[in-house]
């Protein structure tokens, strides 16, 4: 009856079984995982924000498969501010990014073709080229003191059937940004073997430093030797996830950028899916982005620092680098699978983080953490979870 694409395995994984019972059972628990900004306590522009919403000109249904011109000329200002020059006619306006993914997916790829995207990384991405009938294959990011993507990985993994290579700026959980020699990497690879680059920047926004600025290219928008596709939108940008607006950015060398727009058209015309109300108050909703980015960078940096300073050199708990988005990679003692050690914070202290394989990390070890919640629960939840692995690694003390 069913296609196989959606032959998934439905059964829930043992940490959502014990966050049911939780639930069902009433029992509160400190949710370090929670990365939804609209539950995090930050102060939004409520009025100004649904003020937007009701804009006249969204009374009249004016379709345009891009989106209105007036929302994307606000999308290549928000460029403009980076030094980067985009026409609003490259900017396709979706409902999210993951329509954008489609998108993309769509236009490059046949049936069992390719997609280079790194591991770890976002979950979702097995599920949107599953579902657009793309292989994802991975290359590694390596670490090492820091984050870099494994170059001599990479480029063997290159096949006919490849179309595209994926990079996450900074990357969903890692936190790595991609480095102008990286990036020198990826354009002569992409080049050689005729690959369109992909580049999804929602949290670009989001350093963790002013260090971690100053080391990452600036946006993938400035790309012209090699066609390029940069996604990002309103989640991240205006910590707006509910408000369903997201773009992708087409550039790279004139004539295939010129017959990817084409298509891309026929694409979104065949969808038009964006709303109008949320389309035009999109100008105010990303002009509205400094308090709130502000916010959340506050919020991010002090709970990492704080979380540095509970961890001494001889801890049995070590944090990734991290250079910029909202996570953070605690690194454990691998006597147990990341699984079982989410499985035990929950279980004995109410406490979740998720487990690093959840982002396809190689091995064993890993859980990763939101920066976003409040101090009080993450201090609370870290003091609790690093007293538990004290305890289970040391009993007698
Ligand atoms: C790397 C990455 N891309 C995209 C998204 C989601 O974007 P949207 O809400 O626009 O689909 C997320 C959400 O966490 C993400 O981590």
């Amino acid at each position: 009856m069913f296609a196989e694409r959606t032959n998934w395995r439905l059964t829930p994984n043992p940490l959502t079984v014990v966050i049911e019972e939780f639930r069902e059972r009433g029992l509160p628990f400190l949710d370090l995982t929670e990365s939804n900004p609209t539950r995090c306590g930050f102060a939004y522009d409520a009025p100004g924000i649904l003020g937007a919403l009701a804009n006249p000109l969204a009374m009249a249904y004016e379709p345009d498969p891009r989106g209105p011109l007036g929302a994307r000329q606000s999308v290549a200002e928000y460029y403009a501010g980076r030094g980067v020059r985009v026409d609003p006619r490259q900017i396709f306006l979706t409902t999210s990014t993951s329509e954008a993914y489609a998108y993309v997916f769509r236009l490059l790829a046949n049936p069992g073709d390719n997609v280079l995207a790194p591991a770890p990384s976002y979950p979702l991405f097995d599920f949107l080229s599953r579902l657009n009938d793309v292989k994802l294959v991975s290359y590694p990011l390596i670490y090492d003191d820091d984050w870099q993507i494994d170059f001599q990985a990479l480029e063997p993994l290159v096949t006919p059937e490849t179309r595209a290579v994926l990079v996450v700026h900074p990357n969903n959980p890692t936190g790595s940004f991609v480095r102008p020699r990286e990036m020198d990497f990826l354009v002569r690879i992409c080049e050689h073997h005729s690959l369109a680059l992909i580049a999804d920047e929602v949290f670009a926004d989001y350093p963790l430093s002013p260090a971690a600025a100053g080391e990452r290219i600036v946006t993938h928008t400035a790309t012209s030797r090699i066609l390029t596709f940069t996604l990002s939108g309103l989640s991240k940008i205006s910590a707006l996830p509910q408000m369903k607006l997201a773009w992708l950015v087409v550039n790279g060398p004139p004539a295939q950028l010129s017959d990817a727009l084409d298509r891309l058209e026929m694409i979104a015309d065949t969808y038009l899916s964006l709303s109008a109300p949320v389309a035009h108050a999109l100008p105010k909703l990303l002009e509205g982005r400094g308090s709130i980015q502000s916010q959340i960078s506050k919020r991010t940096r002090e709970n990492l620092h704080w979380l540095d300073q509970q961890l001494s050199p001889g801890s049995l708990v070590r944090r990734l680098k991290t250079s910029g988005g909202w996570y953070a990679i605690l690194r454990l003692p691998a006597t147990r699978s990341d699984e079982d050690w989410s499985l035990e914070f929950l279980r004995q202290d109410a406490v979740l983080v998720h487990p690093g394989h959840f982002f396809d990390f190689p091995t064993d070890g890993h859980v990763v953490l939101s920066l976003l919640p409040s101090p009080a629960s993450f201090q609370n939840g870290i003091k609790k979870l690093l007293t538990r692995v004290e305890h289970v690694c040391h009993p007698n003390k």
